[in-house]
């Protein structure tokens, strides 16, 4: 018999992912080096329904026409050597699907060197980690039309659903998918990091204890700031250390690790020249923590530079709600530019509508606020920043006094809450009509001749001032 679908990489991902197709009535055959892991597989499985192998090409002989190949293996040269080992087996018109965080600039290449073979090869972002593999993802495929169709039914069934719609779209041409993931993870950086700063700041400033800190992040996730990054911190609170009676967080060590995909982002915003500061501001917080060494050594030097806020501790919640909200609305607003930007420099035709519509559910930045960025969308596909959406500029009128506060105060007692200032900072420097850069081009044109433009007269102006 033919299997619908292969997978590549029984780990957990790879696994869960058979599972949620096998449980949605396809078939799957799994492919992995790892013999260990396809008998684990195969024992747990009927026949009919699944079968795993060692061997690449009896795992391509096993599956129907055209071929539909999933990868889920590390980012990196092992996509390459997984490629270059199954490309011998593979007829025309097959498709690679590489459900990896791998770069959209690798998926390009990819895409066109198995182009050449006529055959498929699509990048696809799967979010939600292990439980959402199993369960529902969010799905972001890109690439070639007609594979995604051929896709569209099983990644249909095995998608999040929110109102019944599943959370997979066609996210565009060539690397789409891939890049679309990318931005989602930048997002992702941002709020995890604007939620670590409202911890500091309201534990070290404002008096909360653990058991306090629980009780708000839960409050707060009844509200406009439901979301699952706010349902898992709130989680993290409860959970205690299995060696005494210490909350587990308080004896995790401070340095944040990172596979790449926030700097990525970072990276390619400043390639076309989008500012997205909340996002870099939240990759650059995970760079400094790595220091824990100098950042102990500098704690001495600079020791009194924190102090409690003049705030009273339920005035402090109300405040750093609000300051919260703004800023991560204003987190979606930069990656959802970079992604309107990025696709029409790249030409990926990426629908935004759609993006914002599949992340409503299954993704790791999925929350309540999406509802509202997916009608101001409707309304106008072509939106090219969310802060000209009225819903979501009264949202942010209403709650900027709370982001001001914050920043101010939380600079004032020496706490660092760089992703809340890079937040204000972007918004209150791209609602500004008239900014100070003159002086920077007549710098410019001082020391190097370099030119300005006049805002009263058309034309190229040079002066020796
Ligand atoms: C997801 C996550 C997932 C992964 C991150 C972690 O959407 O399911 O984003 O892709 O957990 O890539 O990234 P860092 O290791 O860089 O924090």
């Amino acid at each position: 018999m033919l299997y619908n679908i292969g997978i590549i990489g029984l780990g957990t991902m790879g696994y869960n992912l058979a599972q949620n197709m096998i449980d949605k009535g396809f078939t799957v055959a799994g492919c992995d080096k790892s013999a260990e892991k396809v008998n684990n597989t195969n024992g747990q499985q009927s026949r009919e329904k699944y079968l795993a192998n060692t061997n690449s090409q009896l795992f391509v002989q096993s599956l129907e026409l055209p071929r539909k190949i999933i990868l889920l293996v590390p980012a990196g040269k092992i996509v390459d050597d997984v490629l270059n080992e199954l490309l011998p087996f593979l007829s025309k018109a097959d498709i690679v699907i590489d459900a990896g965080n791998s770069h959209f600039t690798d998926t390009l290449r990819r895409v066109q060197s198995l182009q050449k073979n006529e055959l498929h090869f699509m990048g696809m972002g799967v979010s939600g980690g292990e439980e959402g593999a199993r369960f529902g993802p969010s799905i972001m495929p890109g690439g070639n039309v007609d594979a995604w169709k051929a896709l569209q039914p099983i990644l249909e069934a095995i998608s999040a659903k929110v109102n019944g719609e599943p959370c997979v779209a066609y996210m565009g041409k060539d690397a789409a998918g891939h890049y679309v993931k990318m931005v989602h993870n930048g997002i992702e950086y941002a709020i995890m990091q604007l939620i670590a700063e409202t911890y500091d700041l309201l534990k070290n400033g404002c008096g909360y204890s653990n058991e306090d800190l629980e009780k708000l992040y839960t409050g707060w996730n009844d509200g406009m700031l439901q979301s699952f990054l706010m349902e898992i911190t709130a989680e993290v609170f409860k959970k205690k250390d299995d060696t005494g009676n210490a909350l587990l967080l308080d004896m995790v060590l401070d340095k944040a690790k990172q596979k790449g995909t926030g700097k990525w982002t970072s990276q390619d915003a400043m390639d076309v020249q989008v500012p997205i500061p909340t996002i870099d501001a939240a990759v650059i917080a995970r760079d400094i923590s790595a220091y824990k060494d100098e950042r102990i050594a500098l704690s001495k030097i600079y020791s009194g530079n924190r102090q409690p806020t003049a705030w009273h501790k339920e005035e402090a919640g109300n405040i750093v709600q609000n300051a919260l909200l703004c800023a991560v609305i204003i987190s979606y607003a930069q990656g959802l530019s970079l992604l309107a930007t990025a696709s029409t420099e790249l030409k990926m035709e990426i629908p935004l509508k759609d993006v914002v519509k599949i992340w409503r559910g299954g993704c790791i930045i999925r929350s309540v606020l999406l509802k509202n960025f997916y009608t101001a969308f409707e309304k106008d596909p072509a939106l090219v920043n969310l802060l000209f959406d009225e819903t979501v500029a009264s949202l942010l009128k209403e709650n900027m006094n709370g982001l001001r506060q914050l920043v101010s105060e939380a600079s004032l007692k020496g706490f660092p809450v760089a992703a809340f200032s890079a937040s204000l900072g972007y918004i209150d420097a791209f609602s500004s009509e008239r900014l100070p850069v003159n002086l920077i081009q007549a710098q410019r044109d001082f020391f190097g001749a370099h030119t300005y433009e006049r805002i009263d007269r058309e034309g190229i102006f040079h002066t020796q001032w």
